[in-house]
């Protein structure tokens, strides 16, 4: 079977591989532009995002929409997905054995969207995609270079629900993100 976005999807809601697909309401598919440089990864999908099968429409989702307002971005052009695509009871942490039955759809996903930056939201994301041993308060906002991607986390917006404070900090690190999506689209110019 080709892979395309409306594959994964399907097998997405057909998934078995895990116990999540049980207990969840609607799976989560990653949203946005298929065409965008910037792709941003979150653990999992909290309870509204559950009932309604779209990412970050909760209260997290909340400070994200003012987050990329304020930072010039819109939804419209990034894409936004999860490493679970099912919602976790009680919005625990997800599990070691969750994350891998889930892993190959987010691969699928980097594949045909093939991104310029890789943002992770929170300590769960960068820990799997970044390194295990990732830190997010002290490495939030450093970057690496992996295949032509920048990759780079910052905190998820759950954190700033539970300390206010940190949105200056999260703003800085998305500012700096969309200086880093504008330079490598102008470098771009000079060698296409
Ligand atoms: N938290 C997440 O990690 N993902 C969502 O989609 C919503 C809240």
């Amino acid at each position: 079977m080709p892979l395309t976005w409306s594959n994964i999807e399907q097998h997405i809601r057909t998934c078995t591989q895990c116990p999540l697909t049980h207990t969840r309401n609607l799976p989560v598919m990653g949203r946005g532009s298929h065409e965008a440089d910037i792709m941003l990864i979150a653990e999992a999908p909290g309870t509204q995002e559950d009932r309604q099968g779209i990412p970050f429409v909760g209260r997290s989702g909340e400070i994200l929409n003012r987050l990329l307002c304020d930072c010039g971005l819109s939804r419209e052009e990034i894409y936004i997905t999860n490493i679970l695509k099912c919602h976790p009871p009680g919005n625990r942490d997800p599990k070691e054995e969750e994350k891998e039955a889930c892993f190959p759809y987010l691969k699928y996903e980097t594949f045909l969207l093939k991104p310029k930056i890789i943002v992770c939201l929170g300590r769960v994301a960068a820990q799997r995609i970044i390194s295990p041993d990732f830190k997010i308060t002290r490495q939030h906002g450093t970057w690496t270079c992996r295949k032509d991607c920048a990759l780079t986390a910052t905190y998820h917006p759950s954190a700033i629900l539970r300390d206010p404070s940190r949105y200056e900090e999260v703003k800085k690190d998305f500012l700096e993100i969309v200086k880093k999506r504008d330079l490598i689209s102008h470098s771009l110019r000079y060698v296409n």
